[in-house]
């Protein structure tokens, strides 16, 4: 039996509570039972990321290089498998095979280097452009839509500057509402990968880079702009002029994802605003409370002024 990570164990536990301790007392029986039935073996260290078990894999009886993946049933988790089938491999790993009451899949290995680690900003922001046109591809029915989200962002925001304490100035407010309310509804039947930074862009063979780990949305192409440009606030924090670095990200990405940057940038606008205001009511993974929590929702107000 594969031996479960222990900070993974206590991740889990941490923010899942007990359904989140029972699902990992059976983890190892189900990964056992999906081996055997996909005809694997385990082949090297088991590693983890915010939500998934990776347990790296060779597919019997070629020896192929493959990795299982288990994420913790979360309605966040449902549609990976959809994207991965929808893209068959053009700038995302191959989806060998799918258990979706178990949530699991059988993906292509790819490298253990992650964009991130290649600490290039302008070549992140490239790469990361490009797969984000790669995977711009026709959305199937099954994925859930964004534009259907809109009043619930909207309704959010109302309430967020409502309920919460926060010195963002009106027009920032203004600018996000009328995001959601312009760009919201009307999103096109694309698939948007959904949680595009560079910690789940990996380096391969078949292309020297591929996506994991998508939401698997259908929606605005220019939307993960936003996403990126959020993960990247810990790079923009050591730049000399942190205005000129989000500029600079704005237009690296518009160009190699050939998206609107004017559309890229209101869509960043709106992440950095709803990033704002989570952080005020729940914190971030990185710092849920204290001083280093304020610091990093002033970060996030200054970005969201910035943007705006
Ligand atoms: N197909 C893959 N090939 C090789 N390593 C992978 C693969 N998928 C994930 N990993 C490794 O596991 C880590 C977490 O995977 P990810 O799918 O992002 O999980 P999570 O949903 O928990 O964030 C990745 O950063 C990477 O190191
Ligand atoms: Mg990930």
């Amino acid at each position: 039996m594969i031996a479960v990570p222990e900070t993974f164990v206590r991740n889990t536990v941490g923010r899942e509570g007990q359904p989140g301790a029972a699902w990992l007392t059976e983890l190892p029986g189900v990964v056992d039972e999906l081996l055997e039935r996909w005809e694997c073996l385990p082949d090297g260290g088991v590693t983890h990321g915010g939500v998934g078990l990776i347990v790296p894999v060779l597919r019997r009886p070629q020896g192929t290089a493959a990795v299982l993946k288990v994420s913790y049933p979360h309605p966040g988790n449902v549609h990976a498998p959809d994207a991965f089938a929808v893209w068959g491999g053009q700038g995302a790993v191959l989806l060998y095979e799918r258990d979706d009451d178990r949530f699991a899949m059988l993906l292509e290995r790819a490298r253990p280097q992650t964009l991130a680690q290649t600490g290039n900003e302008d070549s992140i922001i490239r790469v990361a452009g490009r797969l984000n046109r790669r995977l711009a591809v026709p959305a199937p029915p099954g994925l859930p839509r964004l534009r259907d989200r809109a009043g619930q962002w909207e309704e959010e925001l109302l309430r967020d500057a409502r309920e919460l304490a926060h010195e963002l100035p009106a027009r920032v407010l203004d600018a996000a509402l009328e995001t959601v309310r312009e760009l919201g509804p009307v999103q096109p039947d694309t698939v948007i990968h959904g949680d595009l930074h560079a910690g789940n862009i990996l380096r391969a063979d078949r292309e020297p880079w591929l996506a994991v780990d998508p939401k698997g949305y259908a929606g605005d192409p220019a939307y993960d702009g936003g996403t990126l440009l959020k993960s990247r606030a810990l790079a923009f924090l050591e730049a000399d002029d942190l205005t000129k670095a989000v500029h600079r990200t704005l237009d690296g990405f518009a160009n190699a994802a050939e998206l609107d940057r004017e559309r890229v940038r209101r869509w960043a606008q709106l992440h950095a605003v709803q990033a704002a205001f989570h952080g005020r009511r729940h914190g971030f993974r990185v710092a849920r409370g204290g001083q280093r929590l304020d610091w990093i929702i002033q970060f996030a107000d200054g970005l969201a002024e910035l943007l705006t």
